[in-house]
């Protein structure tokens, strides 16, 4: 959720800075802007609209200069418009400043500045930022930042630079992510790695309430508790070229046909024929534990509802799953005797964070399955099971569910293994079939992309669709609807098979397409008396479904078949042609596939 970039070198900062907003583009892409020094002249260019259009204004009007920063937009405070856009200034000009987050009081802070003078030129809530350092500012930046820290309510990630001091850039996190890239003589700084992998490798995270001061050859960062601490640096384990498109049309394609690595990345490091490897899992594990909650926002709580099926079945254990944005308004039973498992792509997002926060507050212990080693879910959890999928581009997640359900399938077999539930025999075979699983998905694509581009032609003409299975399939049918919707702007909705008789049965009628998912044999007999129903009134069912689950095909219009899997693991296959239906939808209504209108790729607003 937008998207902050600084640059403090030798090279020119504009070019610099537009190469990091593009790859931090999928943060958010309604405006975008920089500002940089050059000696002590401000120059700020922004405007709305993508980065094309801002490279546009910046052919009319190249900057100069060594430091500067910039920002890719995801509105939230104020429609997106050239006032709109970051960097943001103070009256005199003196100051530019970006922002990631939300200043939660900053009407009133507004109030009492206008009161003292300061005039606005936008609706954001970051403006006040930017007046109210030049309100407080006598002369010591770092001083000014902390008295804004302690005026603030809310969450930023912010970056200011001032024309007194055009060597220097100045950042502060308080709940978004801001990590601090080192370099040769340059220094840098984003709102996450990928953006940085073309110029280095080396970071530093920033923690929650630091402050840090960039120059061209050196660092320094502050404590919360404003002492001067040692930079933290550690090299990361993703290099530039995972960042680039490898020749597909789209990130979305690449990180789809990236699957197989992803899961076979997965298994080698957790899983051999003799065990599932998983410490993680056996440290934070307790024989009190007799309850698991899972929780996660969008495609990564999906994920978690088949990771329910999973973990009831194999560690036999009574498993939640709750929408992370939900939990702190139910009643909950958290307690030390129950474990969290928080899923999250990307580590930051902000309702899944609070969700975390909120189980540790209630004792519960706290395993995070995320992408994102050095995240803020990453830091606040017990333990972490790192999901190796690499840098996930697309704002439609699609390695990265299959990632988790890999290592939900690996956590139920372990906590199945702690808990005694399985025995060694079939403990064996579960991890024997789960080793084959890379070549099957790879097979799956291979097998379902022709029939799903067919399907796809279909779709596209329709503006509304249902997706339908029973139990795990239903689960999955969640995950095909919302990455349907998200993409190709068409509605669709998943219903539990059984359940569209009690209503939305009424919405079918000639022509309207129902993907109908089959997994689980002794489901199939209940689901296809569903597909009949909606045949009856005329609706076109697209089935899909695992080789040995039906013999007769003659019910449907058109059948997508998987090679044959176990049930339990059966989702991580099925999942695949789901993505390419939305993926060819979405391609031939020719709409934004990586950057869907309205959405960023991590949500670190609640
Ligand atoms: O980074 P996270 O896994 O926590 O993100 C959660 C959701 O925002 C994310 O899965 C979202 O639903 C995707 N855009 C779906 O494709």
């Amino acid at each position: 959720m937008c998207g902050i970039i600084g640059y403090a070198g030798k090279a020119g900062a504009e070019k610099f800075l537009l190469q990091g907003l593009k790859k931090l583009e999928y943060r958010g892409y309604d405006s975008a802007g920089i500002a940089v020094l050059d000696e002590d002249e401000m120059q700020v260019v922004k405007c709305q609209g993508t980065l094309d259009e801002l490279e546009n204004r910046l052919r009319q009007k190249s900057l100069r200069g060594y430091l500067g920063i910039g920002h890719t937009r995801w509105a939230t405070h104020g429609v997106p418009s050239d006032d709109n856009s970051h960097p943001h200034q103070d009256c005199q000009g003196r100051f530019a400043l970006v922002h990631n987050g939300i200043i939660e009081n900053y009407q009133s802070l507004k109030a009492e500045l206008q009161a003292a003078g300061h005039s606005f030129c936008s609706e954001t809530d970051t403006e006040v930022l930017v007046h109210l350092l030049e309100e407080v500012h006598q002369g010591d930046m770092i001083a000014a930042l902390r008295e804004l820290q302690e005026k603030l309510a809310g969450s930023y990630a912010l970056a200011v630079v001032d024309n007194r001091e055009p060597e220097k850039i100045y950042a502060l996190r308080q709940a978004s992510p801001l990590v601090i890239g080192l370099g040769e003589q340059e220094n840098y700084l984003a709102s996450d790695m990928p953006a940085l992998l073309n110029a280095t490798r080396k970071f530093h995270i920033l923690e929650d309430g630091e402050l840090a001061v960039l120059k061209e050859d050196e660092i320094s960062i502050f404590s919360a508790a404003g002492e001067e601490i040692e930079a933290d640096i550690f090299q990361a384990d993703w290099d530039a070229e995972m960042v680039k498109k490898q020749g597909y049309e789209h990130f979305m394609l690449k990180e789809i046909y990236e699957q197989p690595t992803v899961v076979r990345r997965l298994l080698a490091a957790y899983l051999d024929r003799d065990q599932v490897k998983l410490p993680e899992v056996a440290e934070i594990w307790g024989d009190e534990i007799d309850r698991v909650l899972i929780t996660a926002c969008g495609t990564a709580y999906y994920s978690g509802l088949v990771g329910r099926h999973i973990l009831e079945e194999l560690a036999n254990l009574p498993v939640e799953v709750e929408i992370s944005s939900e939990l702190r308004y139910k009643k909950n039973f958290l307690d030390e005797n129950s474990l969290t498992l928080v899923m999250s792509q990307s580590g930051e997002t902000a309702d899944t964070l609070a969700a975390l926060k909120l189980a540790r507050s209630r004792g519960s212990r706290v395993l995070a399955l995320t992408n994102t080693i050095g995240s803020s879910i990453a830091r606040e959890a017990d333990a972490v099971v790192d999901l190796k999928a690499g840098p996930e581009i697309a704002v439609a997640s699609t390695k990265a569910y299959s990632a988790m359900l890999t290592a939900l399938y690996l956590t139920g077999l372990k906590l199945g293994e702690l808990r005694a539930t399985l025995p060694e025999r079939e403990l064996l075979t579960y991890r024997r079939e789960l080793l084959k699983l890379p070549e099957k998905i790879t097979a799956a694509l291979n097998r379902v992309e022709d029939s799903c581009r067919e399907a796809a032609d279909y779709l596209k003409n329709h503006s509304s669709m249902f997706f339908i299975g029973r139990n795990l399939d239903y689960s999955l049918a969640l995950e095909g609807a919302l990455k349907l919707k998200e993409i190709s702007y068409l509605h669709a909705e998943a219903y539990p098979a059984g359940e569209l008789k009690h209503g939305t049965l009424a919405l079918v009628e000639e022509g309207v397409p129902v993907i109908a998912i089959f997994t689980r044999r002794g489901l199939v007999s209940k689901t296809l008396s569903n597909v009949k129903e909606v045949k009856a009134r005329g609706g076109r069912v697209i089935a899909i479904a695992t080789a040995g689950t039906i013999e007769d095909k003659e019910e449907f219009d058109q059948f997508i078949e998987l090679p044959a899997c176990n049930e339990l693991w059966a989702g991580v296959l099925t999942v695949l042609p789901l993505q390419l239906l939305a993926y060819h939808t979405a391609h031939n209504l020719n709409c934004s596939i990586d950057k869907p209108r309205n959405l960023a790729k991590s949500v670190t607003v609640e």
